[in-house]
């Protein structure tokens, strides 16, 4: 049997999964890998085997594929610290550095993950790369829709010496601006060479007014699951 990509996210979901117990408080990442984690965890919660299970969702998304399998959910106001939250990734590096936001869900995500005692990231081997934020895939950043064509001009000429380019993020169906679950827009930003230090470059991009968040996590996943081809790979902090 060849295993496909959509096979690889559900492996690593369901193995993610097992780290999940009674009685905890567990956030809900977005997109195609992290969905296959909640439909685990409700699996099991019909089964029995997990019980008191909490959920705080990190999208609108997640929060409605989460009401229709029956998984009782609240939020970071009732829960300021969540057990466990599990959440797929764009990239992610040997330091567990990642880029996220691709599906456009980063600021809740950063929100859920930042107060986690424990954030396990799963993906299918796709995802892996040496750096984050030196691909030529898209690094996205939410800017409030007030100006956002100047934010973008700041965003481009912090990021000069690494040949950055960015583009409004717009709606395929529609052709306006994609607008997140916070009403924002989302500027992507490409890089023809590397940033240099993440970390300062994530303090450059915060201090602009305007900007709300970027889709850099660093230091806050403790644990990777990677599934490939040849089988899973478990990688903690
Ligand atoms: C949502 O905005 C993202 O951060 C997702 O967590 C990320 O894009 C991974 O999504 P997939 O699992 O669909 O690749």
């Amino acid at each position: 049997v060849t295993l496909t990509q959509d096979d690889l996210k559900k492996i690593a979901a369901y193995k993610a999964v097992e780290h999940v117990k009674s009685g905890m408080v567990v956030g809900l990442g977005t997109g195609s890998t992290a969905k296959h984690a909640v439909d685990r965890i409700a699996e099991l919660m019909r089964q029995g085997k997990l019980k008191d299970i909490i959920g705080i969702p990190t999208s609108k998304k997640t929060h409605e594929q989460a009401v229709s399998l029956g998984i009782p959910l609240s939020d970071l106001d009732s829960h300021h610290i969540v057990d466990l939250t599990i959440d797929g990734a764009d990239e992610v590096d040997p330091g567990l550095n990642l880029v996220k936001g691709r599906g456009g869900s980063l600021l809740r995500e950063k929100m859920v993950e930042s107060a986690s005692k424990k954030f396990i990231v799963i993906v299918d081997e796709s995802k892996l790369v040496n750096y984050v934020g030196g691909s030529r895939l898209a690094m996205p950043v939410e800017v409030i829709p007030f100006c956002w064509n100047h934010s973008l001009k700041r965003l481009v000429s912090l990021f000069a010496y690494a040949g950055c380019v960015g583009e409004l993020r717009k709606c395929a169906e529609t052709g306006k601006a994609f607008e997140t679950d916070n009403g924002n827009y989302i500027i992507d930003l490409y890089f023809e060479k590397d940033m240099g230090d993440l970390n300062e470059a994530s303090d450059l991009i915060l201090r602009l007014p305007g900007i709300v968040e970027h889709g850099m996590f660093l230091g806050l996943a403790t644990s990777l699951i990677v599934a490939g081809v040849e089988g899973i790979t478990v990688k903690t902090k």
